[in-house]
């Protein structure tokens, strides 16, 4: 491996050429010839880790395809940045920062340093807190204000103080305590506050203020109305010490908004908000599925983590995820990633994976500042299976996008209707089949097909997807299929020698929202200094806003 500072520009590097020209030769490779050339494909290019089992041989690729990409990977230094990631180097250099979300699910016993301080004692020290207070609520001990037990715990926050805890409380209802209610606030619109409280009792209600900086405005502001509501429906400010706890890394700003110490759950700059949902942002799902669930959680996590650091990259499933991602969209073009969960619970997964994905890798300079010369992070998005195949599904098998898919599917039912998951996870299977293979005009007119009809029937096939199989959505392996779209990220990003850990790109339109609340709410017409087209918003808006 070449030093970083020595090493040549991505798409000059001998790994990259040596890809381009192959993929001149592949590309037009059709996935029905390579299938039938070799009898084991749906064998061989297959990975297993941490319970997940990927299969990626409805993949344009060859052998020498995956060789060429884990040579990019090694040249690019995938195994320095994985090891400096590990040993808490501080690889977030535009905010000089060690991003260390693997030490969240370290056991106890490890030690991973950040500054020369092993971390791994705060995280459980942490952890530890979350499950007393878990149990406490949970059985019934921690009482409101007038002491009725809880029995709703809303999570306030935004991006990744929101989307992890929503997500996983999803994907895991059924380890959940089914006698509480779980709600989650993140749009600064009143009506996601409205409509989270309308048929609640503040008396049995608990607030979870999520936010890493506790400044960020939705939530600030969501925090605010939930303290009055509470407030109001209590009839007393003491009541705000017994229906709020926070999490956060500033514990002043904790303690201004009136929320104990002792009622604050902490965690560190080296947790990227998209990266927390297992720190102490988790606390909604630790209460949702009591600690031991939230413990085997980790436990998938961890499992992951050490599948990454040390399989071959050869059989590493995050590093093959990651390096046919980049197959995709710097070689073929293709512009987005679909993601089918086929798990009902698993409904909130593409979004979270958006921010993961697109707010570490929607870059367009690399780590020395420059402007990238290549495709970086594509868009991300997706829909539950068999939901999708009614609506969208179309487009990828005969619409002119190449798009290519995770689907993600479980051998076993959570519900208790098996004849039904065995109807879903037909449709996944068939779904990839069709996507790959296809139906051609010649098999179209064998089946009898009006020749008027055939043209538009015709099924090209070649799209192609990976799919991910696990035994059952259990707190396990939902832990592991967030850490293997983690690595996944992580692997592309330093491939694309770009920092996935930082998001400066969402500051400009904070600030300028910061500069217009006071234009749209002053008593007397501001001065506007925007374009001609904000300024004549802005009027139109304070024209017909009603109110006061
Ligand atoms: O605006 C983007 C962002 O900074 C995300 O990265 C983060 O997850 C989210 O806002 C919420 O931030 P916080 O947890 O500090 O409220």
């Amino acid at each position: 491996m070449t030093e970083r500072s020595s090493r040549p520009p991505l798409t000059s590097s001998p790994a990259w050429q040596a890809l381009q020209a192959h993929y001149e030769g592949v590309k037009d490779a059709q996935l029905k010839q390579l299938f039938a050339t070799d009898q084991e494909r749906g064998e061989t290019f297959t990975a297993e880790g941490a319970g997940l089992f990927l299969d990626y041989s409805k993949n344009r690729i060859t052998a020498e395809t995956v060789r060429l990409l884990v040579a990019l990977a090694r040249e690019r230094g995938l195994e320095e940045r994985r090891a400096a990631m590990f040993a808490g180097e501080k690889i977030n250099t535009t905010e000089r920062r060690s991003v260390l979300h693997v030490a969240l699910r370290a056991p106890r016993r490890a030690s991973i340093e950040s500054d020369g301080v092993n971390v791994v004692p705060a995280v459980h020290e942490v952890l530890d807190r979350m499950a007393d207070f878990s149990n406490n609520v949970r059985g019934g001990k921690w009482k409101g204000h007038t002491g009725k037990r809880i029995k709703n715990v809303i999570n306030i926050g935004i991006g990744g103080s929101y989307l992890g805890p929503e997500m996983a409380y999803e994907a895991l209802r059924d380890f959940s305590r089914r006698s509480m209610t779980f709600r989650f606030v993140a749009n600064v619109d009143g009506s996601a506050f409205a409509e989270a409280t309308h048929d609640l009792d503040p008396a049995r209600t608990l607030f979870i203020i999520s936010s890493k900086t506790f400044t960020t405005l939705e939530t600030m502001a969501n925090a605010a109305t939930a303290r009055q509501w509470i407030v109001d429906g209590l009839k007393s400010e003491e009541a705000v010490a017994k229906h709020f706890v926070a999490v956060s890394t500033n514990a002043e700003g904790v303690a201004k908004f009136g929320i104990h110490p002792d009622n604050m759950f902490g965690f560190w700059d080296w947790v990227g908000g998209r990266y927390s949902m297992d720190s102490a942002i988790g606390l909604s799902t630790m209460i949702a599925v009591g600690p031991p669930n939230f413990r085997k959680m980790l436990a998938g996590f961890h499992e992951m983590d050490r599948h990454f650091r040390t399989a071959p990259l050869e059989h590493n499933l995050p590093v093959l995820m990651g390096l046919l991602t980049v197959w995709y969209n710097n070689f073929f073009g293709a512009q987005t990633v679909g993601i089918m969960p086929y798990a009902d619970n698993l409904k909130r997964f593409p979004a979270y994976l958006q921010q993961l994905q697109m707010e570490s890798n929607g870059k367009h300079v690399n780590l020395e500042g420059h402007t990238v010369d290549y495709q970086t992070g594509p868009i991300v998005w997706g829909e539950p299976g068999t939901d999708g195949q009614h609506s969208f599904y179309q487009l990828i098998h005969q619409g002119t996008k190449l798009i290519p898919c995770d689907m993600i599917g479980f051998c076993q039912p959570l519900s208790a209707y098996r004849h039904q998951h065995d109807l879903l996870m037909a449709n996944l299977f068939a779904q990839a089949e069709a996507l790959a293979f296809g139906k051609s005009a010649e098999q179209l007119t064998e089946e009898g097909s009006a020749p008027f009809q055939t043209p538009f029937r015709v099924c090209e096939g070649n799209r192609p997807t990976n799919l991910i199989l696990a035994e059952k959505l259990t707190p396990q392996a939902l832990g592991a299929l967030v850490a293997l779209y983690e690595h996944d990220v992580f692997t592309q990003g330093v491939v694309w020698d770009i920092d996935s850990f930082d998001q400066w790109g969402v500051e400009l339109g904070k600030a300028l929202a910061v500069r217009i609340i006071p234009e749209l709410e002053s008593a007397s017409e501001p001065a506007l200094k925007h374009d001609s087209s904000t300024n004549a918003l802005i009027r139109r808006y304070r024209n017909l806003r009603g109110g006061s």
